[in-house]
């Protein structure tokens, strides 16, 4: 499996707009397109993966285990992280209610620091993607794989905290 990010990263570099000069609209849009949506779809097979390699090299010295069981777990956290932005925090920061947004963006961003645990958490069970030199080649996707979430999720997080939230909780007025 390999996941399509529609090159976020590329975006960031060659982006002809600066962040600073995008609407929070424009911003929360590029959030939905390159990291929600992408996130939703491959996390499942990601996990999926996870528990196949897992379970076809349980007798190898690099065996990545306890993996999938994590990668379960941050399936549901993200899961739940995503629906709050979309549901709470991004319709009101569209209906410039920024004021009410600060206590929605605080509980965002420790669960971002939640997130970075988590990736921390998956270089180390994966001991630091390393791998034997006869690894499979699904052993080798899921490890290219878990990089590219790592980061996508570290671009993502970089985004919101440090030009969207800025935006948001640096207005003095309810009118962005
Ligand atoms: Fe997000
Ligand atoms: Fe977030």
């Amino acid at each position: 499996m390999n996941i399509a990010t529609n090159g976020p990263a590329a975006e960031h570099e060659n982006r002809e707009t600066p962040w600073a000069e995008r609407s929070p609209s424009e911003i929360i849009e590029f959030i939905l397109r390159h990291f929600h949506e992408p996130l939703r779809r491959d996390l499942p097979t990601l996990l999926a993966s996870a528990r196949a390699v897992e379970a076809e090299t349980r007798e190898a010295p690099l065996c990545p285990a306890g993996l999938a069981d994590h990668l379960e777990q941050v399936l549901l956290a993200v899961e739940s992280h995503l629906a709050k932005e979309e549901k709470i925090l991004f319709p009101l920061i569209l209906a410039g209610r920024g004021r009410a947004a600060f206590m929605p963006i605080k509980v965002m961003m420790a669960e971002h620091e939640d997130h970075l645990a988590n990736l921390r958490r998956t270089r180390a069970l994966t001991n630091g993607f390393g791998l034997p030199s006869d690894a499979t080649d699904s052993w080798r996707t899921l490890y290219l794989d878990l990089q590219r979430l790592e980061a996508d999720l570290n671009q993502h997080i970089e985004l919101e905290n440090n030009i969207l939230f800025t935006r948001v909780m640096g207005s003095s007025s309810d009118n962005l």
